[in-house]
């Protein structure tokens, strides 16, 4: 089942939150919708299961327009982050409410809902009630309610972000296999990258009520199109650079970003975009980036610029590490087992020309990156 939205818009009180917004997700897709809160998650995933009526555009499931059926008629699965599970109801019956709703009967309800409270380990706590489950159990609980209605295609708006880590990394494996095993067509909403990225097939992220970028995860981690991307992917260093020079595979860019007491020049590789004279924005990721002791022979072949440590944090097995360059502070994930400096040493900072990614607004890609891509998902 394919889900698609056309050109959907809708206002609340005269201000737009979804505007002209398109979208496909294909067949047995596992699709991660992200962005930050108020970026209009819910409201999107509301008008696909008919529950907000959209102020222009349309809907369809399964090649079907759907927009002028009511929710109940759409065989949608939604679940929220605040799972409403009835209170008064044991684990079993909350997950069977649907069926019995359904009218099936009980023998085949008991059947279906073995299988799935095994699957989740969930079997021990059925005769349980809400207020004697953890905050996993009832999501697990809210999940199987949803699933064993067989909906033709799921939707889950922010479901984990109530639970801790460990419990979240559980859940979201149950719920990846699931998915696989009976190739439900997903939306999954979150606000958070790291769970986007380890659970999307195709990641769509929202920003002022349009789709600024969709792609798998690895494309949208080191090609971002736009800085909006980047920076809500987690790549916080961005350059404003002017382009001095290209060749065949590099090209020369003076960095010019406000607060510099002095421009520096790096070298890139190529992309089609740079034309010179021209102005481009590029991210540098963090985690490309190395420190070097300032007597250190370094490769010719790299970026290598003097700058001095002025911050480290601790983030368990890495430290980010703040680099002052000129009065611009450039951003560096370190290994800890790999920083053996000072706060307030002068270093070098050293990254290869392939570490910085041009954000020309479209898919942009160095020659020699443009290879043929297998991935269907990429495409659709
Ligand atoms: N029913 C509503 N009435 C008025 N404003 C709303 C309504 N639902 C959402 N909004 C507004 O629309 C914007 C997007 O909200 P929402 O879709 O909930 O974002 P997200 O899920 O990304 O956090 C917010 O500014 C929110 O206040
Ligand atoms: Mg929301």
């Amino acid at each position: 089942m394919n889900i698609v939205l056309r050109q959907i818009s809708k206002s609340f009180h005269g201000r737009p939150v979804l505007e002209n917004l398109d979208l496909k997700v294909a067949p047995g897709e596992f699709h991660v919708l992200l962005g930050p809160s108020g970026g209009g998650k819910t409201t999107m995933v509301s008008v696909i299961a008919g529950l907000t009526k959209p102020d222009s555009g349309s809907v369809l499931i399964n090649d079907r327009d759907v927009s002028l059926l009511p929710p109940g008629k759409r065989k949608i699965g939604l679940v929220f982050q605040d799972c409403a599970i009835f209170p008064h109801l044991d684990v079993f019956d909350n997950i069977a409410y649907g069926l019995r709703v359904r009218k099936q009967g009980e023998a085949n309800i008991r059947q279906k809902l073995k299988y799935y409270l095994e699957k989740t380990g969930l079997e021990k706590e059925k005769h349980k009630f809400p207020h004697q489950l953890s905050g996993g159990q009832k999501q697990r609980t809210a999940l199987l309610r949803t699933l064993v209605t067989e909906p033709e295609v799921l939707l889950l708006d922010e479901p984990m972000s109530s639970l801790d880590i460990l419990t979240r990394e559980q859940i979201s494996a149950e719920l990846v296999n699931i998915q696989r095993k009976t190739g439900l067509t997903t939306i999954y909403v979150t606000h958070n990258q790291a769970e986007a990225f380890s659970l999307g097939d195709r990641i769509s992220v929202l920003h002022n009520g349009k789709i600024e970028q969709i792609e798998t995860p690895e494309e949208l981690f080191y090609h971002p199109k736009t800085e909006f991307v980047a920076r809500f992917v987690g790549i916080n260093n961005i350059l404003k650079a002017k382009v001095a020079a290209t060749s065949r595979r590099e090209a020369v860019m003076e960095i010019t970003n406000e607060g510099l007491s002095q421009s520096f020049k790096l070298k890139v590789k190529n992309y089609p975009v740079f034309k010179k004279g021209e102005a481009i924005n590029l991210c540098l990721h963090p985690e490309k980036i190395n420190l070097s002791k300032k007597n250190a022979a370094i490769d010719g072949g790299l970026n290598r610029i003097c700058g001095k440590i002025i911050k480290r944090t601790n983030h368990g097995n890495t430290f980010k590490v703040t680099v002052d360059i000129r009065g611009l502070a450039l951003h560096a994930v370190i290994p800890k087992f790999l920083f053996n400096f000072q706060v307030y040493e002068e270093v070098w900072v050293v990254f290869a020309p392939d570490a910085l990614h041009p954000l020309c607004g479209r898919r942009c890609r160095a020659p020699e990156f443009s290879r043929k891509c297998h991935n269907d998902l990429l495409t659709y």
